[in-house]
């Protein structure tokens, strides 16, 4: 996996994250990538062009209107000469701008007009990143095929902890490196679809039902699937484990919206399903948040069933999945109940694990799993998620081999 040669065009945009974007010139130039470097409008704010220019060894571009270089268009052949656009710190702003087609910067406007893969590295304040505008943002650019590497969660330099931190410059390399130079293996030119995580079914604008799912296991599949080589876009609920490098990461909140996501990403040749999806949402949650009246009764939910996500994918269709995957958590009758659940929904493996509070498998590190095919039941041993990842990853590679 070699980055010798790529030409990467660095947008820096205007975030107290933008002094680690001088590391990540330092480590692609590293690796022997050619690097050009573009300030959005707010960018030269925090870090300076000579800085970027002395690491970068190139000249810094900053300007739409500059005359020398709109002789050439420059802002056009910026984005012809590069492999991968890579934003790294992106600013809320800036997202909003690409999310709205807006092209009133230099480097909105190179983003606009180019045609070359795009990779993203958001940092900002935990409530500029939780707030529905940056969300939908996200999804808008995610639906794009625009990739997004972070952000990760960790203390701020507004003394706020949360998700919000820019990925590490490392971390942003490897996901270059997926990009540009992905590790040949037995699922390259495959694409993978795996959902992780829990869903948010909202009873008020403050409340909602959750479950313990952690991500954990299908964030490690997503990985482990990418390191086999496979394109995989990762649809993901609510979760606060760092997403994986070198995935297109798809952000929902409810079941219906993980459907919606899952759908658009078809085709795909392997579908993972391992994210918790509440079974039942809240029929017409409240537009307010519902008040607590002394002597009043509590309000009674009115519960009606959610979309089946795996069934759908499992169903027959002419862009259903080769390998469709599904997950059985369980706390009685593992093995007949997963059984019943593998014909029920009509997928072709189901990976079953005991969910029992005692086992410490909802939210923990390790899993225990039986993995039922058509040609019966293996049961695997106590294993970190990672490494039940990594079997099963190689076990669809084999599948589809
Ligand atoms: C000290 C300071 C730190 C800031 N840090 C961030 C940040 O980390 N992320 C962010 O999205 N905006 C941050 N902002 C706000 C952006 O700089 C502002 O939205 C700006 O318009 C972004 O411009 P851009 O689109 O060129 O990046 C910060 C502003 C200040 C004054």
């Amino acid at each position: 996996m070699s980055l010798l040669g790529k030409r990467i065009l660095l947008i820096v945009s205007g975030g107290i994250a933008a002094y680690k974007a001088l590391e990540l010139v330092r480590l692609l130039r590293a690796a022997g990538c050619g690097v050009t470097c573009v300030l959005s409008r707010a960018g030269g704010h925090f870090v300076t062009p000579l800085s970027l220019q002395a690491l970068s060894e190139s000249k810094v571009y900053t300007d739409l209107f500059s005359l020398t270089d709109e002789s050439e268009m420059g802002h056009i052949q910026l984005s012809r000469a590069a492999d991968l656009l890579v934003v790294a710190p992106a600013s809320a702003d800036l997202l909003a701008r690409m999310a709205a087609g807006l092209a009133d910067d230099l480097a909105a406007t190179v983003l606009l007009a180019t045609d070359k893969p795009v990779l993203v590295a958001p940092a900002m304040n935990v409530r500029m990143w939780q707030h529905p505008a940056t969300a939908a943002n996200m999804a808008t650019l995610a639906a794009r095929g625009v990739r997004v590497i972070g952000p990760d969660e960790g203390a701020m330099a507004c003394n706020e902890f949360g998700p919000g931190r820019l990925a590490e410059p490392p971390a942003i390399l490897a996901a270059i490196t997926a990009l540009l130079a992905p590790a040949p293996g037995p699922l390259a030119g495959k694409h993978a679809l795996v959902t992780s995580g829990p869903t948010h079914e909202p009873i008020d604008p403050v409340r909602y039902i959750a479950n313990r799912s952690s991500g954990r296991q299908g964030h490690a599949i997503a990985a482990a699937l990418a390191a086999l080589g496979a394109r995989v876009t990762l649809v993901r609920g609510p979760v606060t484990v760092p997403d994986p490098a070198g995935v297109t990461v798809v952000r929902v909140e409810t079941a219906q919206q993980m459907l919606d996501a899952c759908l658009d990403a078809l085709p795909a040749d392997i579908a993972v399903c391992a994210a918790a999806v509440a079974d039942w949402r809240v029929a017409g949650a409240a537009s307010g948040k519902i008040k607590k009246s002394p002597g009043a009764p509590p309000p009674v939910l009115d519960l009606v069933p959610n979309p089946d996500i795996l069934a759908l994918l499992s169903a027959p269709r002419p862009d259903r999945p080769r390998l469709v995957v599904g997950f059985a958590a369980e706390t009685d009758a593992l093995d007949e109940n997963a059984a019943a659940k593998r014909l029920r929904k009509g997928c072709d493996w189901i990976v079953a694990n005991d969910v029992s509070p005692a086992t410490g498998i909802m939210g923990g590190e390790d899993n225990t799993v039986h993995l039922l095919t058509a040609a019966g039941i293996e049961d695997w041993p106590r294993l970190p998620k990672t490494e039940v990842a990594q079997r099963l990853a190689a076990r669809i590679a084999a599948a589809l081999a």
